[in-house]
């Protein structure tokens, strides 16, 4: 049994990697902004091995109080899932992250919750990690930030999942001789609120392919980026 931690556990895939470890009988810290949390998971969390919190990856405040709220406890893998999209061009009309209409405060926040919110989360339950027994930090990242593919569009967006790939490979290496083992991870394009409805891939295939990738990561291959089907991603 190990104790897995998941920002964004309110809906799309951060709930299914909640329902998926805790039907393992794994212990569940499902993070979620505020209570309002989706029917889903108050049906979930009434299973004793699900717990629910409260943290808004925007707030930094609320990530203090999560690690005092957390403190002494073994933490195996954390999962930084949270994330969002901003506007989209093609399916709203909205060019708030397109080249001449640039949104710079849009782009700021996008920073926030997909850059530096994931690196606050690692900064502050470290000492879990260190006490937890497979020592896996894992951010749910986009192929969509890889330079070598690069396409039109989205920069903000972007932009903020290529930072946290660069920060989380750069942790990785700081941390590797104490164990800690790092993944970037594309979950591929998938059917949630931001994947939305013509997205291929549901929920419950990526999160299985994602869980099997964290099962085998290894402290050789801490830092990299894959695919939720295992396969590398260049940056
Ligand atoms: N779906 C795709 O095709 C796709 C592709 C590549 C990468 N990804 C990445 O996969 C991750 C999950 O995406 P998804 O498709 O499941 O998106 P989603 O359905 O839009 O869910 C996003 C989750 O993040 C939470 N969140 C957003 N802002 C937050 C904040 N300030 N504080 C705390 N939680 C916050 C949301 O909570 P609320 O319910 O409170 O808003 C929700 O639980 C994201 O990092 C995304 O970038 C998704």
């Amino acid at each position: 049994m190990r104790t897995v931690l998941v920002t964004g556990a309110n809906r799309g895939i951060g709930l299914e990697f909640a329902k998926q470890y805790a039907s393992d009988e794994d212990q569940v810290i499902a993070i979620c902004r505020n209570d309002d949390y989706t029917d889903e998971l108050k049906i979930i969390s009434k299973k004793n091995n699900i717990r629910i919190k409260l943290a808004d990856m925007s707030d930094f405040k609320s990530i203090d109080i999560l690690q005092n709220e957390l403190s002494g406890i073994p933490i195996d893998i954390i999962i930084n899932n949270a994330g969002v999209f901003g506007p989209k061009a093609q399916a709203d009309g909205d060019l708030r992250q397109s080249f001449g209409h640039m949104n710079y405060d849009v782009w700021r926040k996008l920073m926030d919750i997909n850059t530096l919110a994931p690196y606050k989360i690692v900064e502050s339950l470290i000492e879990n990690i260190r006490l937890g027994k497979d020592k896996k930090v894992i951010t749910i990242s986009s192929s969509i930030a890889s330079i070598e593919d690069v396409s039109p569009g989205v920069n903000a967006y972007r932009a903020s999942k290529c930072a946290v790939n660069m920060v989380m490979a750069s942790l990785a290496m700081e941390l590797k001789d104490q164990g800690i083992k790092f993944a970037l991870l594309c979950p591929g394009w998938v059917n949630t609120r931001m994947g939305g409805g013509k997205a291929p891939i549901t929920p419950e295939v990526s999160v299985s392919g994602l869980r099997n990738v964290i099962d085998n990561l290894s402290i050789e291959q801490s830092g990299k980026f894959y695919r939720y089907n295992g396969e590398s991603i260049p940056w």
